[in-house]
């Protein structure tokens, strides 16, 4: 999947009236990597993730009825759903994701009018960075605009992760669609997974995300996922006997899983540690930025990595390949996975002047230990969902 140049928006709106004789609106969410803070979004932790300028585009324009027809650039076909006749049957495919945030947002009191819609989506799928959110985001946005009801951002991107854990049956976390909603360029952000409270990092000057694709999708990823919630779960429930205030592992520290944790099966006591250390790795992270401490920022995505691969093994050979490659590299300040795991990408922070010689030497490395070609994506910091003025 390319990256789509900027005359995106001309060309997706030329699609559009050319397939539906009207001229559409059109809307557009991003992607994400996260900086730091992998997994403990649902232990109501702190993440520090930044959009990335690869987007889901939508474009939408007002139906007289109440159907919803949506096409995709993406896969073939029309998928039409009556939104007066609601119903929880999954077709799984692509229109699950726009179909059940629909079906959320009308459930949650938001009348929705009829939309014909196409989707053109340049987030590669399964790769980690947060190509669902996305669709869930721009999707959510474009309805909500198209039936002029009020969009506050919170809100869509709860009901967004609503869908996906109901409707699609993951379940994940807030992080993903925050991001897609607040995004803001030239920063990541801080978000307190609890209270929702966030503020945006400005990300040092001279730096680049850069996403390399392992090109591995595990396909076990979605149920290791569930388990790994479960898992904190049984932790918090344990823990909680001694210590009856905790809710979630995030109200611990490594001094409570010290004293208390004896009693929990091994397993569970690595999933905490690795919740409990990230947290503060967050916190640390942000605080090193602020002080322009590059050196400090990668030691503790460094940190990050071991603990998701050892503590809550997440990670995969691929993975833990590419970031060895990566950290060898003169102008990486900081390697780490990023996502869920169990294949995607790792995210790198890169000197810009370096990014030309990383991407090569990666590539090559990579492609002679494992016989795959990477994908590797650079970005900038980018904006949150939004409309594109229709005079650009
Ligand atoms: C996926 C989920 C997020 C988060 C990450 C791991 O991307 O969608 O909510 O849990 O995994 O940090």
């Amino acid at each position: 999947m390319g990256r789509v140049e900027m005359d995106q928006p001309e060309e997706l709106r030329k699609r559009f009236a050319a397939e539906h004789g009207r001229r559409p609106r059109i809307f557009r969410a991003p992607g994400r990597v996260n900086l730091i803070g992998e997994h403990t979004d649902y232990n109501d932790g702190f993440v520090l993730p930044a959009a990335i300028n690869f987007y889901t585009w939508v474009a939408v324009s007002a139906r007289p009825d109440r159907t919803l027809a949506l096409r995709s650039e993406n896969f073939p076909g029309l998928a039409e759903y009556a939104l007066d006749s609601p119903n929880n049957h999954r077709r799984h495919e692509w229109s699950d994701y726009v179909y059940g945030v629909a079906l959320t947002l009308e459930r949650a009191g938001k009348r929705l009018g009829g939309a014909d819609v196409l989707v053109a989506g340049e987030i590669p799928i399964g790769a980690g960075l947060s190509s669902s959110a996305a669709i869930e985001v721009a999707t959510g946005y474009a309805l909500l605009e198209n039936s002029g009801q009020p969009v506050e951002r919170a809100e869509l991107a709860k009901l967004c992760q609503l869908a996906e854990n109901e409707f699609v049956g993951v379940r994940s976390g807030i992080m993903d669609q925050f991001i897609s909603c607040f995004g803001r360029a030239g920063r990541a952000l801080l978000l307190d997974c609890r209270s929702l409270d966030h503020r945006w990092v400005p990300l040092p000057e001279g730096l680049s995300l850069v996403a390399c694709n392992t090109m591995v999708k595990h396909e076990l990823a979605s149920g290791e996922y569930n388990r790994r919630r479960e898992e904190c779960e049984t932790g918090v429930h344990l823990l909680a006997e001694h210590l009856p205030q905790v809710r979630a592992l995030r109200d611990l520290t490594l001094a409570d899983l010290e004293k208390y944790g004896a009693s929990l099966p091994p397993v569970v006591y690595r999933r905490c540690r690795h919740v409990i250390s990230e947290n503060s790795r967050v916190l640390e992270c942000v605080q090193a930025l602020a002080d322009d401490n590059l050196d400090a920022v990668g030691a503790l995505m460094a940190d990050s990595h071991r603990s998701l691969r050892d503590d809550y093994e997440v990670s995969c050979a691929e993975l833990d390949l590419m970031v060895e490659l990566a950290t060898g590299i003169p102008g990486t300040v900081g390697a780490r996975m990023t996502g869920g795991g169990f294949g995607g990408c790792t995210i790198n922070l890169v000197r810009r002047d370096y990014v030309d010689a990383f991407r090569s030497i990666v590539a090559e490395k990579y492609r002679q230990r494992t016989g795959r070609a990477p994908e590797i994506y650079v970005s900038g910091a980018a904006d949150g969902v939004g409309e594109i003025d229709p005079r650009q």
